[in-house]
């Protein structure tokens, strides 16, 4: 029995089901989800096609969580992928600012619908206007180690 199994760290045991209980849920997933597609955005907008690529895989990979710690969400998430996320990783895939802009906009209205759907109303993404910090988001060709080391 799952119950009885127990997983031993040096701070005490626990419980295989205790384990399952403390895998994240989608506000902990979301905040992922929401992080990501605003980096993605950005990313995309600097010109560094395959790290906006990488951070909608990420999406990917938050969802692919959330369908085994909350499988009342699968069919949605699957849903929201083929039809929100594949146009995303097209424009992506051809490097298309303008079918990349209209895609991403779309993905953002099909997430209100999304949390309309499951009594989140007030949960409405916004895109950051602020890109993150800590990654360079030009062509990855073009990116100078010394040029990026802020002033001392
Ligand atoms: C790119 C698409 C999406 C983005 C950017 C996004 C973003 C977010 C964000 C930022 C939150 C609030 C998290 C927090 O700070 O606590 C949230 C909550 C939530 N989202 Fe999404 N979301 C997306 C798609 C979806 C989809 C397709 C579903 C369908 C199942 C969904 C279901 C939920 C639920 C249920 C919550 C409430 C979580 C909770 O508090 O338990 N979202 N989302």
């Amino acid at each position: 029995m799952s119950g009885e199994i127990k997983a031993k760290t040096p701070h005490g045991e626990m419980t295989v089901d205790q384990l399952a209980e403390i895998q994240p849920g989608m506000a902990t997933i979301m905040k992922e989800v929401g992080e990501r597609y605003g980096a993605c955005y950005h990313a995309a907008k600097g010109g560094n096609w395959k790290l906006a690529s990488y951070h909608l895989n990420m999406v990917r990979v938050a969802f692919k969580t959330a369908k085994v710690t909350r499988p009342k969400f699968l069919d949605d998430l699957n849903a929201f992928d083929s039809e929100y996320l594949l146009p995303v990783f097209k424009a992506i895939q051809a490097q298309d600012w303008k079918a990349f802009e209209e895609a991403f906009h779309k993905g953002m209205e099909g997430s209100d619908v999304y949390h309309d759907k499951r009594g989140y109303p007030y949960v409405r993404f916004v895109l950051p206007s602020k890109a993150p910090e800590n990654l360079y988001l030009g062509p990855p060709e073009k990116f100078k180690r010394e040029a990026a080391e802020p002033a001392a």
